[in-house]
């Protein structure tokens, strides 16, 4: 009898294989990434670092971390790194866990205009135990206001300057954020969570020349597994005037290791280490740098091709992966949107728009993304398909006949597409449990 998960796993690989993935946080980690993911490494505990482990048996599962921490070093020019981070919720954390005591301020970009829950929203611990404040974007031009966040930086002397996004669809101005953070004397941390993949390709501005600290996850487009890795360019002596027990300044470093175990975390993933080294190891080959230019341009192509269909995207096209659809023109919310194409196929989530007049779970827009349709080979072309498909989908929101022949439509457009990676069950299934119910 095989374990009903299988089932589901399979179910899911299926849902993966036959729809349209826009998700902007999402990809298709390759097979070698998955088989490290799916490891004996697993069952391997290793508190600490590379050769200062609280276990034995580390000897193995140290060369794996340290193949980790050099190819991330290679691929965005840090001089210290920790690939440690469960997720990258966890990253920040233990940033902030590591820069300020409860209660200091941290300067950041606001949630409802693109920014991210671990940047100091009530939801978040960072909004509970600091003391925050945002800035945001222009109304008229949805753009960042680099002379609104020295204006808000110098009135509020933050300690921490975060910048960072889950939803903007443009470059960051690194050297200018750094001289507002050198101004009021702030840490700059940047959370590259989103286009970390585009960075380390070199098609974005690189902010490890420019921030103190940087924070990103593993599994968008940089296309690993799900995780969080800390990074500086050049570490520091800790600016609290922390000392070693020799008496010299402790590095920032030292403090951010601590941060994250015992900080925030117990033991490593192992595996999940295992299969970031795998993914930053893709991530250096010369066609990761071909991907990633494609899945600009592909997004660049979907933006341009709903634009010629009446939809008013944000700041009037994108510089990364991701396109963001303000849907008040259209007469149908983000969440109306999110339903009609999902029904059709093509998977997307509902995104509030600065100064959204709906509350999140309703919302005026939605955020699109490129990362996995360009893993499975997309180009312009089909961009321009999925864009008319998404109108078509939404011009028909009542018709459920209409978007179940479009279902079946793209299911058929996506043989063509494979997926990187093959069926996940042990062994033939028996049994179809998703159809089974
Ligand atoms: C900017 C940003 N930071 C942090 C995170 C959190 O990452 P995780 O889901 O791995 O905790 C996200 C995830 O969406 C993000 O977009």
């Amino acid at each position: 009898m095989i374990d009903p998960i299988f089932g589901w796993i399979e179910a899911e690989r299926r849902r993966q294989e036959e729809g349209l993935e826009l998700i902007a946080s999402e990809n298709y980690a390759s097979p070698a990434v998955l088989a490290a993911l799916g490891s004996v490494l697993t069952n391997k505990y290793a508190e600490g670092l590379p050769g200062r482990r609280y276990y034995g048996g580390c000897e193995y599962v140290d060369e794996v971390e340290r193949i980790a921490q050099e190819r991330l070093k290679t691929l965005f020019g840090a001089e210290w790194v920790n690939v440690q981070p469960h997720s990258g919720a966890q990253a920040n954390e233990a940033v902030l866990l590591a820069l300020l005591k409860p209660g200091q301020k941290i300067l950041s970009f606001e949630l409802a205009h693109g920014g991210h829950l671990t940047h100091g929203s009530p939801l978040n611990s960072s909004g509970r135990l600091y003391n925050v404040r945002h800035y945001g974007v222009r109304s008229d031009t949805y753009l960042l206001d680099y002379d609104q966040i020295h204006e808000k930086a110098r009135e509020f002397r933050p300690a921490v300057l975060m910048a960072g996004a889950s939803s903007y669809p443009r470059d960051w101005d690194w050297t200018a954020l750094r001289s507002i953070a050198d101004e009021v004397g702030a840490i700059l941390v940047a959370d590259i969570a989103h286009p970390a993949g585009l960075i380390a390709a070199g098609l974005l501005n690189n902010p490890l020349p420019h921030c103190h600290i940087v924070t990103s996850t593993t599994h968008k487009t940089l296309r690993g597994p799900r995780g969080g890795i800390i990074m500086m360019g050049k570490d520091f002596d800790n600016p609290f005037g922390e000392l070693t027990p020799k008496g010299t300044p402790k590095k920032m470093s030292a403090l951010l290791d601590t941060a994250v175990f015992p900080g925030v975390q117990g033991g490593p993933h192992m595996h999940v280490i295992a299969a970031k080294a795998v993914a930053f190891g893709e991530a250096l080959q010369p066609a990761f740098r071909e991907y990633s230019r494609q899945v600009i341009r592909n997004a660049q192509a979907l933006a341009d091709s709903l634009k010629e269909r009446g939809y008013t995207i944000l700041t009037g096209g994108t510089d990364n992966h991701i396109v963001l659809v303000d849907l008040r023109n259209k007469n149908i919310t983000g969440r109306e949107a999110e339903k009609v194409l999902e029904k059709a196929g093509i998977t997307v989530n509902k995104n509030l728009i600065p100064y959204d007049p709906q509350p999140p779970l309703i919302a005026s827009g939605i955020r699109l993304g490129t990362p996995a349709l360009t893993t499975r080979g997309m180009n312009e072309s089909d961009m321009r398909q999925i864009a008319a498909w998404i109108d078509e989908a939404l011009t028909s929101a009542s018709d459920e006949t209409h978007l179940k022949r479009l279902k079946d439509t793209i299911r058929e457009y996506l043989r063509a597409y494979p997926l990187p990676y093959a069926p996940a069950a042990p062994t033939p299934l028996t049994h179809d449990f998703a159809s089974a119910g």
